[in-house]
C-alpha cells in the first residue's frame, strides 16, 4: 500500500523531480507518521503545496539544483495534501448580500502589442500599405527588372500631406505582363482561406492612361491562389481609390501578394491594401471576426484600450495621440510601435501602428461586445522605463484638451466639433463614455503634478466621467505605497494596480482585499498575469497552473467587489510569429485563434459574474487557501441564481458540502462547469485549442446541502435557481 502511494505521489506535477535519498526517507517516515495522525498532517498542509508546484514550475529544468531549496516541511504538506480525502462543509449565507458587483467588473486589457492591431486585430493583410515605415520600402519586394534606375521610387510630399507624406512612382518603359511588379509579404505572410472573397484596394494616379495592374496572391510555393486585374483607366492629377474583389482558389497560412504592371508610362501608388471578406460584421476594412469573437463570448464588463505602455510611447513623440487616429485611414499618421525595439530579444523591425485601428473603430468595439469603453490618455509623460520624457506643467494645455476633447468625441452631439467627426464616420448616437484613464503605468510626484491637472480641468466640465490613476508598475513597494497614499488622499475614483507575479503571488494573495479601506478609491486590477517563469521571460507560458492561480486569486476580488470595480488580464492576444510579450490571454497565427487556459479563467468570471457577494465561509472564515480551496460565492438578482465558484489547488479531490442559509428552496437541477486538468503544465494550442477548456453538466439538487466535488486541480462554478 505504501508504495502505491509512493506511486501515486511521483505522479502529481513536481514529481519528475529526482527525489534525493534522504528526502525519500523523510517521505516515507512522514507517511507513517501521518497514517497514525492525519488531522496533524491535514493542519501542515494549507496553502503550501502550490507553492512548492509553482518553485517547480518556475525552476523547471533546473530540478536539480531547485531540490535543494525544497524543505522539508513542504515535502511533508505535499504528502498530506495529495492524498488525504478532506471533506469540508462551506456555509453560504445567501441572504446577507455583502456588496454589490459593478457591471464592470470583469473585463479586457487591449494593446498592440504581439502584432495585437496591424497584423493581427486589423484585418489588413498588407504590410507598410503607404510606405510609411522608416524603411520605405519594408515589406515590399521589387519583382523583376526595372530598365533604369529610378523605375520604382519613393516620393515624400511632407508639406502638403504631412500625415501620409509618401507615396511610390512606378515608371515603365513598354513593359510586358509579368516582366516588373512589386510583393508584398503580409504580416509575417498573409493568411487566406480558400473561396473567402478578397478585397484589394489601391489610391493612384497617373497622367496618362497607360499603365495596367494585376493583383494575385501566392501560395508559400509561388501558386496563384486568385487575384485579378485592377481597372487603371482614370487619368490627371487627381488621386483616385480603384478596388478588385476576387474569391482565393485555394488556402494558404503565409500567402503574399504581388502586383504586376503592364504598359508604358508612370503611375503613382499609395495605400495599397488586402482585406477580407470575413471581417467582423462584414465591416469593409474591419476587424478579424475570429479574434473579436472570443472577446465577445467573454461578455466583458470593459474594455481597456489602447495599452498599455505604448499610450506612454518611447518618447513623446511616439505617444499615442487619439486625434491622429481618426478619420479616413490615410490621413491617421503612421509611427512606430514602441514594441517594435523594446526588447532586443523578440525585436521586430517591422512594427508600426497604421492606426486603421484607431479611437472610432475601439469605441465601436466596445458597443459591439456590450463592453464599457475605458481608454487611457497620455498625461504628458513618456514610458519611464524608456526615456521618461515629460511635458513642463506650464506646456500640459493640450495634452489636457484632448482628454476633454475624448469625451466630446464620444459624447458629444453630432453638431459639436468632436460630434461631428464621430458623426461623420457613421455614428451620430453617443459612444456613452464614463471611464478614463488618466497616465498608463506612471509614477512618482511627476505623474500626480500632472494628474491634479488633468482632474481639475476634466471633472470641472464631465463631473460625472470616473477617472482612473495609476499606482505604478508593482502592487507593493516604495513607488505603490507612495502612490497609493497620495492618490486615496486626493480623493481618486479608480486606482489601477498591476501585478505581474509568479502564480505562489496569486495563491498567497486571495486575501490581498480583504482589509483594504471600504470607502474612497475603488480598485482597478488593471494589468495582471501569472508569470510562471519571471516577467518579460520568454518562458513563461500560458499553462494550468498560472491559470489555476488567477482563478484563485479572483475569489479575493470578487469577495471584494465593494472595494475592486474592475479587473483585467494582460496582454490580451499574441501573435505565434511576432510576439514581444508572453503569457497572453489569446494566442492566434495569421488563420486561428485560441483561448489559454487563462482565458477560460476570465470568461468563466465574467460570464458568471452575478449581481451581490453573498459570504462562503469555512468555518467561519473566508475560503483562501485553508487546504488549497479558494471560493467566492454571488447571486444574480437578474436571473435570481446563486453562483460559487471553488477552486481546489491540491491534486487531491475534495468533497464539499455547500450549505445554504437563507434560501427557501433550490431548483431541482443546477449546472456545474468545470475546468480542470490533472497537469498543472498542461497548455492550449492550435493542435489541441480544447486541450483545457469548461467542461459543463447538469446537478441534481436536493434540498439545500449541496455536495460538491472538487476533483484535483479545478476551478468549478456551481449555478443554481433559488425559487
Ligand atoms: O501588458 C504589457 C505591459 O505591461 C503594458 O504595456 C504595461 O502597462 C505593463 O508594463
Amino acid at each position: 500500500m505504501l508504495k502505491l502511494r509512493k506511486k501515486a505521489y511521483m505522479q502529481l506535477p513536481g514529481n519528475e523531480i529526482n527525489i534525493p535519498f534522504f528526502f525519500q526517507r523523510c517521505w516515507l517516515i512522514f507517511i507513517r507518521t501521518s497514517v497514525r495522525c492525519p488531522v496533524r498532517a491535514v493542519s501542515a498542509g494549507p496553502a503550501r503545496m502550490p507553492l512548492l508546484i509553482c518553485r517547480h514550475i518556475i525552476n523547471n529544468g533546473k530540478e536539480q539544483s531547485n531540490m535543494k531549496r525544497i524543505t522539508i516541511s513542504v515535502l511533508f504538506a505535499m504528502t498530506a495534501c495529495s492524498w488525504i480525502h478532506a471533506q469540508h462543509t462551506l456555509t453560504v449565507k445567501v441572504n446577507e448580500p455583502k456588496a454589490s458587483i459593478q457591471p464592470t467588473m470583469w473585463g479586457i486589457f487591449f494593446e498592440d502589442i504581439n502584432l495585437g492591431a496591424d497584423g493581427g486585430l486589423y484585418a489588413e493583410l498588407v504590410k507598410n500599405r503607404s510606405f510609411e515605415f522608416s524603411k520605405p520600402m519594408m515589406g515590399w519586394t521589387v519583382l523583376g527588372k526595372p530598365l533604369t534606375e529610378g523605375d520604382f521610387t519613393v516620393l515624400n510630399r511632407l508639406q502638403q500631406n504631412s500625415a501620409n507624406p509618401r507615396f511610390l512612382r512606378v515608371t515603365l518603359h513598354n513593359n510586358t505582363k509579368g516582366s516588373i511588379g512589386l510583393n508584398n509579404e503580409g504580416f509575417r505572410g498573409m493568411g487566406i482561406k480558400k473561396d473567402l472573397r478578397y478585397d484589394f484596394s489601391v489610391l493612384y494616379r497617373q497622367t496618362a492612361a497607360n499603365v495596367k495592374m494585376y493583383v494575385e496572391l501566392v501560395n508559400e510555393k509561388g501558386e496563384h491562389i486568385g487575384g485579378g486585374a485592377v481597372a487603371t483607366s482614370f487619368s490627371g492629377a487627381e488621386w483616385r481609390k480603384q478596388t478588385l474583389s476576387f474569391n482565393a482558389t485555394a488556402a494558404a497560412m503565409k500567402a503574399k501578394m504581388n502586383i504586376w504592371f503592364e504598359g508604358d508610362g508612370v503611375i503613382d501608388l499609395d495605400m495599397v491594401s488586402l482585406f477580407p471578406e470575413d471581417t467582423w460584421k462584414k465591416r469593409p476594412g474591419g476587424m478579424r471576426a475570429d479574434m473579436v469573437q472570443l472577446l465577445a463570448d467573454m461578455k466583458p464588463g470593459f474594455i481597456r484600450f489602447p495599452g498599455g505602455c505604448i499610450v506612454e510611447g518611447f518618447d513623446l513623440s511616439q505617444r499615442y495621440q487619439w486625434k491622429k487616429t481618426i478619420g479616413p485611414v490615410e490621413e491617421r499618421q503612421l509611427i512606430v510601435n514602441r514594441w517594435n525595439f523594446e526588447f532586443p530579444h523578440r525585436a521586430a523591425p517591422d512594427y508600426f501602428q497604421s492606426f486603421g485601428l484607431g479611437f472610432f473603430e475601439y469605441f465601436q468595439l466596445a458597443e459591439d461586445i456590450g463592453a464599457e469603453p475605458l481608454p487611457i490618455l497620455n498625461c504628458g509623460m513618456a514610458c519611464q522605463f524608456n526615456s521618461a520624457e515629460l511635458v513642463p506643467l506650464d506646456q500640459l494645455d493640450p495634452y489636457v484638451q484632448d482628454a476633454l476633447d475624448l469625451v466630446e468625441f464620444a459624447n458629444g452631439d453630432a453638431d459639436s466639433k468632436w460630434g461631428k467627426i464621430r458623426a461623420a464616420m457613421g455614428h451620430p448616437a453617443p459612444f456613452h463614455l464614463k471611464l478614463m484613464g488618466v497616465g498608463n503605468e506612471n509614477w512618482g510626484p511627476q505623474y500626480l503634478e500632472r494628474l491634479k491637472i488633468f482632474t481639475k480641468a476634466i471633472k470641472a466640465k464631465y463631473p460625472d466621467v470616473k477617472l482612473v490613476n495609476s499606482s505604478g508598475t508593482d502592487p507593493n513597494g516604495a513607488r505603490f505605497d507612495y502612490l497609493n497614499t497620495e492618490l486615496r488622499s486626493m480623493n481618486a475614483d479608480i486606482i489601477d494596480e498591476h501585478y505581474y507575479r509568479k502564480p505562489e503571488w496569486f495563491f498567497s494573495n486571495a486575501k490581498r482585499y480583504d482589509n483594504y479601506p471600504r470607502t474612497g478609491s475603488k480598485i482597478f486590477g488593471g494589468e495582471y498575469a501569472a508569470q510562471s517563469d519571471k516577467t518579460v521571460s520568454v518562458d513563461n507560458k500560458n499553462c494550468w497552473l498560472t491559470a489555476l492561480s488567477e482563478a484563485a486569486f479572483m475569489t479575493g476580488l470578487e469577495r471584494n467587489a465593494d472595494v475592486v470595480s474592475m479587473a483585467s488580464y494582460a496582454p490580451l492576444f499574441a501573435h505565434i510569429d511576432g510576439w514581444q510579450w508572453t503569457p497572453d490571454l489569446i494566442w492566434v497565427n495569421n488563420l486561428q485563434s485560441y483561448g489559454t487556459p487563462d482565458y477560460y479563467v476570465q470568461k468563466l468570471y465574467s460570464l458568471n459574474k452575478g449581481t451581490q457577494v453573498v459570504p462562503i465561509t469555512l468555518n467561519n472564515e473566508v475560503v483562501a487557501g485553508q487546504d488549497s480551496l479558494y471560493a467566492a460565492a454571488c447571486i444574480d438578482a437578474k436571473t435570481n441564481e446563486l453562483i460559487v465558484k471553488l477552486v481546489n489547488a491540491s491534486a487531491k479531490e475534495q468533497t464539499n458540502t455547500i450549505s445554504l442559509e437563507g434560501v427557501k428552496k433550490l431548483a431541482a437541477q443546477a449546472s456545474l462547469t468545470v475546468l480542470q486538468s490533472d497537469n498543472l503544465y498542461s497548455i492550449n494550442s492550435f493542435d489541441q485549442p480544447q486541450k483545457v477548456a469548461p467542461k459543463e453538466s447538469a446537478m441534481a439538487v436536493k434540498g439545500k446541502k449541496i455536495n460538491l466535488v472538487a476533483a484535483p486541480y479545478s476551478f468549478s462554478v456551481f449555478r443554481v435557481k433559488m425559487m
